[in-house]
């Protein structure tokens, strides 16, 4: 992790920065007392005869001071209105503040946050957000620079200031847990497709999930063959990678007990770790982002690292189909009919179409397998996702009201946006074939694309399920910067799959 977090009831007196928090109208949101008399004068003074600086939510005011001592700067940062300070409020202050620490050259922090008794939120939770949002706007993706760009070293060093430090030390140790999950995702989705293909990808999976406690089995192409995956092998076969399912197990509840769960719930993530279109080649402008067409798999190997870092109880099998989909001599072709692992067979009318072709067969072998209550799959899946909900929102396909509702509870709770989507018999309908069973591009091309998808994964679907598909070909990559999130791979979902999981009651 990026910034290291600590937690004590004094400042430390090696900060080169001190931050005192107001909420709106310069209501202090810290105990000022921590501060030397001289320097609490000069803040109050200042704070009385300024004009602009008002606690309004993300507003600062940089107070230098004599640039050898410790602190060399004070920062008054606002709150807004206590009212409004949700934990999702908090996290995005924290990632401004990262920011605003960063601009004014802090390397070592000690934030004074005490929120008085008798707001919403508690005084440990509105720290240990604050925190989890410096963390996550904290991360960068620079090891294939021989020189970091950015000379101004971020805070590497954040030190809470409270009274109450050992009640926020502990609120934060999950979300240190589910921040670790988030930077995973992240580092996999920015890693070029040249060092992460499905081989690389499957083995990084067991080297840093084993150690935390959770059991990785890779099946190779030769057992995938002799399973039946034709969808998913079909779509790997054009490239020199080799390509991989992985499955991840969770059981984080105990074994013997009355609370043990056996029908689980289960992560489905889509692995395409390069998408070149295969024989129905993409254009080349642009062509470079595809790298991220792993995200769906990214979010179901974050969260997995965050469920196991945090020791949560709760039994969970994570599932990820990893391919490279290359044209070459050897390339699966517009025109083929592939049989699937579910025994039904597939036209493919374009190979850039290959997501639910590799979904379709992990889907079933993860239902035959383990017999999962709940499935949720995590797709980059069509471009026709981003036509309808742009880059703030991905779109859920789900089959269940109820799983619907505790989706959007999480999406509420976590800040990572989801808009339901509809699911329809007339969109399976539509990816019937002529001559196959399915074929895997609708009839009716690109228009609704993202429902047409979604139902061809129903096909895939047991009735008994309860399943959600989560379309997040618009939220995986950010182009731009975001309060919490820096631009490039985003980790998306696995904040809302984390807070979704540990809410579920055991079966
Ligand atoms: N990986 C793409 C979808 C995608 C597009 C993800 C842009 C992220 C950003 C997917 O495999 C794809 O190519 N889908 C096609 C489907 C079409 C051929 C039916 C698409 O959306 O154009
Ligand atoms: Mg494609
Ligand atoms: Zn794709």
């Amino acid at each position: 992790m990026n910034t290291q977090i600590t937690f004590s009831n004094k400042p430390r007196a090696t900060s080169d920065t001190q931050t005192l928090f107001f909420f709106e109208k310069n209501k202090p949101a810290s105990n000022l007392k921590l501060l030397k008399p001289a320097q609490k004068r000069l803040l109050l003074d200042t704070l009385k005869n300024h004009t602009d600086f008002k606690g309004k939510a993300g507003q600062i005011l940089v107070l230098p001071l004599s640039k050898d001592k410790k602190p060399a700067r004070l920062i008054a940062f606002g709150l807004g209105k206590a009212k409004d300070l949700t934990k999702v409020e908090a996290e995005n202050l924290g990632g401004k503040l990262f920011g605003v620490l960063k601009a004014n050259g802090a390397k070592k922090a000690s934030l004074l946050l005490d929120v008085p008794a008798g707001e919403e939120l508690s005084n440990e939770t509105v720290q240990a957000h604050l925190a989890f949002g410096i963390q996550l706007k904290s991360y960068n993706f620079d090891h294939y620079k021989a020189k970091p760009k950015d000379f101004s070293a971020p805070p590497k060093d954040v030190q809470i200031v409270t009274d109450t430090y050992i009640d926020t030390r502990t609120q934060y140790q999950t979300l240190e847990a589910l921040a670790g999950g988030v930077y995973m995702a992240r580092d996999l989705i920015n890693e070029p497709p040249n060092m992460l293909h499905p081989e690389s990808y499957a083995k990084r999976i067991a080297e840093e999930l084993k150690p935390l406690g959770v059991e990785v089995d890779i099946l190779d192409e030769k057992k995938m063959e002799k399973l039946g995956f034709g969808a998913l092998l079909a779509v790997g076969q054009g490239s020199e990678r080799s390509s991989k399912t992985v499955i991840m197990r969770w059981n984080g509840l105990d074994k013997s007990g009355k609370d043990s769960q056996t029908a689980p719930i289960a992560l489905v993530g889509k692995g395409v770790t390069f998408d070149t279109g295969g024989i129905s080649i993409k254009p080349s402008a642009g062509m470079d982002e595809m790298k991220m067409d792993m995200g769906g798999s990214a979010a179901v190997v974050g969260t997995m690292k965050a469920l196991a870092g945090a020791k949560a109880k709760t039994n969970v099998i994570g599932i990820v189909g990893l391919v490279e989909n290359m044209p070459s001599h050897n390339a699966y072709r517009p025109g083929d009919i592939i049989t699937s692992l579910s025994g039904k067979t597939v036209e493919v009318l374009n190979t850039d179409a290959e997501g639910r072709l590799v979904l379709a067969d992990i889907l079933t072998y993860v239902q035959d397998t383990y017999k999962p209550d709940i499935i949720i799959d995590l797709a980059t899946l069509t471009g026709a996702i981003m036509v309808a909900l742009g880059f703030e929102y991905a779109g859920v396909f789900a089959n269940d009201n109820e799983l619907w509702h505790d989706l959007e509870q999480a999406s509420n709770a976590t800040g990572e946006k989801l808009w339901r989507m509809p699911l329809d018999a007339a969109y399976r309908k539509e990816m019937e074939s002529d001559v196959a069973d399915l074929k895997n591009l609708g009839s009716l091309g690109r228009w609704g694309g993202a429902c047409s998808a979604a139902g061809f994964l129903e096909h895939f679907i047991d009735k008994s399920v309860k399943w959600a598909h989560i379309d997040i070909a618009g939220t995986a990559w950010w182009k731009s910067d975001k309060p919490t999130t820096p631009k490039g791979g985003t980790g998306f979902a696995v904040r809302a799959l984390f807070d979704f999981i540990t809410r579920q009651k055991a079966a």
